[in-house]
């Protein structure tokens, strides 16, 4: 029960914060915006983006935009990771062969590091956002949910690595953009490892 109440509060702080940044982010980037060439801002609009991943711990998820997208950053703890290898069974697409991932991350973690996922927060059924649900068993989704992602728009359910149950209405694994290591606690969204 006070995990929850705890969960709930840590939520809306989370919101709070974002909203907070949000507004301090549009209050600075106006004018700046504004003074840009329409291409110039086609351009930033599809720029890589940073993300300093130095402070995030085992378990948690950062949040970075990309092309108007979020793109999410899960530290996979290596009981995660053990858990997704016996997972296959229940996925529609384990291997990710019909999947929208870089070649480098065409393996089991769908990373090139297994211990990150950076992974497009999209539902590839209509497009929602699905909900980050790291617990095991929560009553809710019930004892067999060993963590992953719950869209809540018709129930689709996604695991640790993205890739998407069998049965469930999304098509596909969500999307791994393009991104690479600049060293162990940055990467930037948006370009491929091994570009320039
Ligand atoms: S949009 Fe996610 S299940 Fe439909």
């Amino acid at each position: 029960m006070s995990t929850d109440v705890d969960l709930g509060k840590r939520r809306f702080l989370t919101a709070s914060t974002s909203a907070v940044g949000a507004v301090g982010a549009g209050f600075v980037a106006v004018p700046f915006v504004k003074s840009m060439s329409p291409s110039a801002r086609a351009q930033a609009a599809g720029a890589p983006v940073e993300a300093n991943i130095s402070k995030l711990q085992a378990g948690q998820m950062m949040t970075v935009e990309w092309r108007g997208k979020p793109v999410w950053i899960v530290r996979r703890t290596q009981e995660t990771l053990d858990t997704l290898k016996t997972m296959d069974g229940l996925m529609s697409d384990p291997a990710s062969a019909e999947s929208d991932q870089p070649e480098y991350c065409t393996n089991a973690a769908r990373s090139i590091k297994p211990e990150y996922l950076i992974t497009v927060g999209i539902c590839t059924h209509l497009g929602c956002s699905p909900t980050f649900r790291p617990e095991m068993a929560p009553a809710d989704l019930g004892a067999d949910w060993k963590g992953g992602f719950f869209c809540p728009c018709h129930g689709s359910k996604f695991d640790l690595a993205g890739r998407v149950y069998a049965g469930v209405p999304a098509p596909l694994n969500l999307v791994v953009p393009p991104h690479k290591y600049i060293d162990d606690g940055l990467i930037v969204v948006g370009i491929d490892q091994g570009e320039a």
